[in-house]
């Protein structure tokens, strides 16, 4: 089996299908950078549905991955989806296929987008106040956009997941609500330490609330006790509700790192592979995809690449000595 240098294998692969979004997250895409001048990338730069298609089998083929996500910027703005997520899961060797979204689009997409065979979506909620919604995300649309969204995707029965990143001084006081309003729900709340992605974002370590402060917080209202990993390589700790009201969990790269199970490669929308949420640059698969190599080409560099890959970066972060130049996370997806 193709293993990694710390003997990880390659299971998951998590595709960009575009770099830009309906909203402007401070964290993510701060409004004052990501203006009407900004350079996203020009449709010719995209990868067409065909290569990432071939990408994505390739990567079955050679690793052994199983799991497939779509994330973007924001996936749903990227037209036909659909088309794309059919193909997807039609390669062999994928069991399951999920999205990350900001779930604005998700009334609109759910059902076709669950025709094509998505299993789950995994949609980013930070507050349920409008105010500190809006304050977050930059523009001016509301809570109940999203809170439809997640309605429209349990009706046309995907799987939902909402994630919440927390920030200190930007939603410490959404802790609890959320808990609370999704609690009983069958929808899962994970709440994700706020990370250093990229260079824009000012991160520092006081922003984090650790894992340890979010479990005393949620135990406050709702006991909870811990599960065991539902799979390999999972990012978050999950918790059952001592009442049976569902589960929630936490997503603690910071405070306790999980890269020692890391089995994940990015796929960015213009074709750069990335072997950790961290890099500072990726491998160019467009060029490979769009020149002589075939198909076999592609397999050996996937193969090669996997092979060298060595990243630990959230193990590294605390001890590391001088800052790193990272992607921005609009790139890299999350
Ligand atoms: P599931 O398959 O449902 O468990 O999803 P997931 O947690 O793999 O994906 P999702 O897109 O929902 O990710 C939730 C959060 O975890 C996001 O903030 C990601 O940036 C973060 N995350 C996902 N994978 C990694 C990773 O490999 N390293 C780090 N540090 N964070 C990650
Ligand atoms: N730290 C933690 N999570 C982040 N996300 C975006 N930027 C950060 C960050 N700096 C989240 C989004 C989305 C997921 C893909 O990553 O809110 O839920
Ligand atoms: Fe868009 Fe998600 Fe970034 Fe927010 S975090 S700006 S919704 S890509
Ligand atoms: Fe994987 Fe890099 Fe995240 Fe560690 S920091 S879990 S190696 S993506």
């Amino acid at each position: 089996m193709l293993t990694d240098q710390l003997g990880r294998p390659f299971r998951d692969l998590r595709i960009s299908v575009t770099d830009q979004c309906n909203l402007r997250c401070r964290y993510c895409m701060p409004k004052e950078i990501f203006d009407d001048n900004f350079p996203f990338l020009e449709k010719q730069e995209l990868l067409s549905f065909d290569e990432i298609e071939t990408v994505a089998r390739a990567s079955a083929a050679v690793g052994s991955v199983r799991k497939l996500r779509i994330t973007g910027g924001e996936p749903l703005l990227r037209k036909n989806l659909p088309e794309l997520i059919s193909r997807l899961t039609a390669i062999d060797g994928i069991e399951d296929t999920a999205m990350t979204t900001n779930g604005i689009l998700l009334p609109k997409h759910a059902q076709a987008l669950k025709e094509a065979g998505l299993n789950r979506v995994a949609v980013s909620l930070d507050s349920l106040d409008d105010e500190r919604f809006q304050e977050i995300t930059g523009r001016t649309m509301r809570v109940k956009h999203v809170l439809d969204g997640i309605e429209a995707a349990k009706q046309a029965g995907l799987g939902v997941k909402v994630n919440m990143v927390v920030k200190r001084g930007m939603n410490e006081e959404d802790i609890v609500p959320m808990a609370e309003h999704f609690h009983g729900t069958g929808v899962t709340l994970r709440y994700i330490e706020y990370m250093d992605v990229g260079n824009a974002n000012g991160w520092k370590l006081d922003h984090v609330v650790t894992k340890k402060e979010l479990i005393r917080l949620i135990e406050e209202k709702l006991p909870v006790d811990p599960l065991p990993p539902a799979h390999a390589g999972e990012t978050a700790e999950r918790f059952a509700y001592r009442d049976e009201g569902g589960e929630v969990g936490v997503i603690s790269s910071v405070t306790d790192a999980f890269c020692r199970s890391c089995n994940r490669a990015r796929l960015t929308a213009d074709g750069q592979l990335l072997t950790c949420l961290f890099a500072s640059k990726g491998t160019d698969l467009r060029s490979v995809l769009r020149g002589e190599a075939g198909d076999q080409g592609l397999k050996k560099k996937l193969e090669e690449l996997w092979g060298a890959r060595n990243d630990r970066y959230s193990e590294e972060r605390l001890s590391a000595t001088k800052p790193r130049r990272k992607l921005e996370m609009h790139r890299v997806g999350g």
